[in-house]
């Protein structure tokens, strides 16, 4: 099972010059608290955007450029990436989360089963986008929040 966790804006905007664009502290709790204990699967830039390891998860980073990180495991391409994320899920009994950036999510969308995504009610400046969703993908939770005061939507979607 692989799982994509995203925080989207309206205009699908995901990031802008390697940050996000927003702070939303209950949007941060809720992906801890899904991601803690589980396997999370990155991209350089946002790995790099982050500074250090996700605490307490198995943090597989995708570079071709960047070798060795300290408690993290860096493969070469997204597909080495999905590998070894599989046999540590099925030998520790682990959900797989992917979390970004553009050109993870960008892999990842035609092989995941489970989109976590927080729908931010905002149309910010950005240089970093979601993909579109596919259409085979249904809506199955959406819960509304103001999160730090901002309108946003928390939606779980499956693949039919
Ligand atoms: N809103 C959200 O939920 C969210 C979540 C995460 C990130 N973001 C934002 O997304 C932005 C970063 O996205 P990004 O697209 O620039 O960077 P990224 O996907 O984090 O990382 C891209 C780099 O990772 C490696 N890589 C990733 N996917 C690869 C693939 N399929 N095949 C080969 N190598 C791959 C390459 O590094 P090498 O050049 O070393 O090979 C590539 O240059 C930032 O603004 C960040 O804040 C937003």
């Amino acid at each position: 099972m692989i799982n994509i966790i995203a925080a989207v804006a309206d205009n699908n905007i995901i990031g802008n010059q390697n940050q996000l664009p927003w702070t939303l502290k209950e949007d941060m709790a809720r992906f801890k608290s899904l991601t803690i204990g589980n396997i999370v699967v990155m991209g350089k830039n946002t790995y790099n955007s982050i500074s250090h390891p996700l605490k307490d998860r198995t943090n597989v980073i995708i570079s071709s450029t960047m070798h060795d990180i300290d408690g993290a495991i860096v493969v070469p391409n997204f597909d080495i990436a999905i590998q070894k994320a599989k046999e540590i899920a099925q030998k520790e009994n682990k959900q797989i989360f992917i979390c970004g950036g553009q050109c993870v999510y960008q892999s990842a969308i035609h092989t995941a089963d489970t989109l976590y995504i927080t729908h931010v009610h905002q149309k910010p400046e950005g240089d970093a986008y979601f993909p579109k969703i596919p259409d085979d993908f249904v809506k199955i939770e959406s819960t509304h929040l103001i999160d730090t005061g901002t309108n946003t939507d928390f939606c779980i979607y499956k693949r039919r």
